[in-house]
């Protein structure tokens, strides 16, 4: 059986990081017997360069025929003056709306190894911080009605914040069932004090928690739990918000743990068909100059084995080759410490080949 993966290099290091990941899959396939066949697809600001659209159909086609994408990250300065509709962020927008991945799973985690990344305080996250924020995708102020009108102080813009029943409930079921594989405990955020759409987010959670007796269940609002994140992100296992909320929330988590170059990223739609993508963006600045961290990417690959198709012993090979070269000393220079030598993208991911 061939497992087919449409990779979408992207801007600025997602060629790079993606090439990397590609290396680490043929690995992978190498030593397990399977044989993942690859695509390429353009989206972003390689796509504008190309074809004047940031997401042409035939990428969109592309990434249907296919398991599973694995996309890069898309953006940058050349493209920074294009209107918001034709900016290659808008190449995201349109992926996860056509793909239908209502399920973002963004992993915030502390590798021990590099605990003193972390900008918080050691006995704050003593013991590690294994987060996982499930964001939902496809909804909400992102994809809600917006426009423009007149009113009396002036012309006005707005966007809408809209959720059905049917989205909470989908989005709360992926994060019980993945609090279920991990330590049983969700945490669904809202701004339920002030808004009706969390109202009614935050009662179809509870709905869901039902299902799951074993799960501890508490909501938190979102201005709270943006401090929570600092203060004591221990606390926290499963994350279950909205589009917007979890934008924000998840950067802020990334942070926490201080190695963004480290983390994975799932985008997940009915089925087992998922988008896999790095936490970081294009970081055009360094871009070309094999200094990346393919960390990130590399992980997207094993969240792909674990999630898309469902290769569970494939993806822990991955994830414990990157945390063997990370306990051997090896650091791309963003995760660093002052003093330590460095290596580059192509090195680190050769040292994690080696390692699997
Ligand atoms: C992200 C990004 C995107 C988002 C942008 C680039 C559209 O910030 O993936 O978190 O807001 O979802
Ligand atoms: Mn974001």
């Amino acid at each position: 059986m061939d497992y087919m993966i449409a990779v979408i290099p992207g801007d600025g290091i997602g060629p790079e990081v993606t090439g990397e990941a590609v290396k680490v899959i043929e690995k992978i396939g190498g030593k397990f017997g399977h044989s993942f066949v690859f695509s390429y697809a353009d989206a972003g600001g390689a796509a504008i360069d190309k074809t004047r659209q940031c997401l042409p159909g035939k990428t969109v086609d592309i990434c249907r025929a296919a398991d599973a994408v694995l996309l890069g990250a898309v953006g940058g300065p050349k493209w920074d003056s294009l209107p918001g509709e034709k900016r290659p962020e808008k190449a995201l927008l349109g992926l996860r709306k056509e793909l239908g991945l209502y399920a973002n799973l963004r992993p915030a985690i502390l590798f021990e190894e590099l605990a003193d990344d972390c900008p918080l305080k050691p006995e704050i996250v003593a013991g590690g911080i294994d987060i996982l924020v499930v964001r939902e995708l496809t909804g909400g102020i992102y994809f809600g009605e917006r426009g423009t009108t007149m009113t009396k102080m002036g012309p006005a813009a707005y966007d809408i914040e809209q959720y059905s029943e049917g989205e909470v409930r989908r989005i709360a079921t992926t994060a019980f069932e993945m609090a279920m594989k991990r330590n049983k405990k969700v945490t669904s955020v809202d701004k339920a004090n002030v808004l009706e759409s969390s109202r009614l987010w935050r009662r179809i959670a509870a709905e869901v928690a039902e299902d799951y007796p074993e799960v501890e269940f508490g909501n938190f609002y979102v201005d709270n739990a943006a401090m929570q994140l600092v203060r004591d992100p221990k606390q926290f296992d499963v994350i279950l918000t909205s589009n917007l909320f979890g934008d924000i929330l998840s950067d802020e988590a990334s942070q926490v743990t201080g190695s963004i170059g480290m983390l994975p990223s799932a985008s997940l739609a009915e089925g087992n068909f998922g988008m896999y993508e790095p936490v970081h963006g294009s970081a055009p600045d360094i871009a070309g100059m094999d200094i990346a961290n393919p960390s990130a990417a590399i992980l997207s690959a094993a969240m792909m084995m674990r999630y898309t198709f469902g290769l569970d012993k494939e993806a822990e090979a991955i994830e414990k080759a990157v945390a063997s070269v990370l306990a051997e000393g090896y650091r791309t220079a963003d995760i660093a410490e002052e003093g330590r030598e460095t290596i580059g993208t192509a090195e680190m991911c050769r040292r994690i080949c080696d390692a699997i």
